[in-house]
């Protein structure tokens, strides 16, 4: 479970709290949302080192699980703190580091710098994963082979592509692509999808999926033309007959 904030009490409380459901308590210091940064939360914390210090601080010492840290490379490009605070993650028990390649100023513009990952990962002995524009096989294997982390995220890269992450694993084992799914395993997982999320949320969810399914047809046969159709759709019983009906005129 992943938790953010800059009130170190809060914090702390938090890290008890989730201690007892959680498997991980990961502090994201890298969301650059401007709601998140106005009161000095996620990515504002790479600005203010001492803080994030007792931030993680706070949060191992109440935490009986371990604890993770999700950064961005800096606030801008003139203060890039990422190997700095690594190494302080690591000095006050941080169990693994994420760092995203990017300042929060460059939100999601741009390409993920790779040299930054690289120098964190010489300069501390605690696991780094690497994060950024990673969204596909090759991408995957350069992350690892340039910057030699020990483990990749994948965020954007998965929208719609849910299989990324065993194609990824199977092409750095054995050097050989998986093939695309098929469309019947494309519907049966969005079927899947549209069922947990509406469980989870109710049918509010049904807005929200919009995304997803547009997502999942990029690129499809007239899926523009579904699009626009599906984004009428309130109930989840007329989405599931548009999307049975659209996959069956492929
Ligand atoms: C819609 C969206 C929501 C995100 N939410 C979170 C979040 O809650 N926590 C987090 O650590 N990162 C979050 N991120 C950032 C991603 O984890 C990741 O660092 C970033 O997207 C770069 O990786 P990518 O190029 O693989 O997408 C989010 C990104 C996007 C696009």
């Amino acid at each position: 479970m992943q938790i953010f904030g800059s009130d170190i009490e809060t914090m702390a409380y938090s890290a008890k709290y989730i201690s007892k459901i959680a498997d991980i308590i990961d502090i994201n210091m890298g969301c650059p949302a401007p709601k998140v940064v106005k009161n000095g939360d996620g990515s504002k914390l790479l600005t203010d080192l001492p803080k994030a210090k007792a931030i993680m601080q706070a949060v191992v010492e109440n935490s009986t699980v371990p604890v993770t840290l999700k950064i961005r490379k800096g606030w801008d490009k003139e203060n890039i703190v990422a190997v700095e605070i690594a190494k302080i993650a690591e000095e006050v028990g941080i169990s693994a580091i994420t760092v995203h390649g990017r300042t929060r100023t460059e939100f999601y513009s741009g390409h993920a710098d790779l040299d930054i990952i690289k120098k964190v990962k010489e300069n501390v002995n605690i696991p780094v994963i690497g994060n950024g524009d990673i969204i596909d096989e090759e991408s995957a294997q350069k992350m690892f082979e340039y910057t030699n982390v020990d483990g990749i995220m994948i965020g954007r890269g998965s929208f719609g592509n849910p299989w990324i992450f065993a194609q990824i694993r199977h092409y750095l084992e054995t050097g050989n692509k998986k093939d695309k799914p098929s469309n019947a395993q494309k519907l049966e997982v969005i079927k899947k999808h549209i069922e947990l999320a509406v469980e989870e949320k109710g049918e509010i969810a049904i807005k929200e999926l919009r995304k997803h399914i547009a997502w999942y047809t990029k690129n499809m046969k007239n899926s523009s033309e579904f699009r626009a159709k599906i984004n009428q759709i309130e109930s989840k019983e007329e989405l599931l007959e548009n999307i049975n009906e659209y996959f069956k005129s492929l």
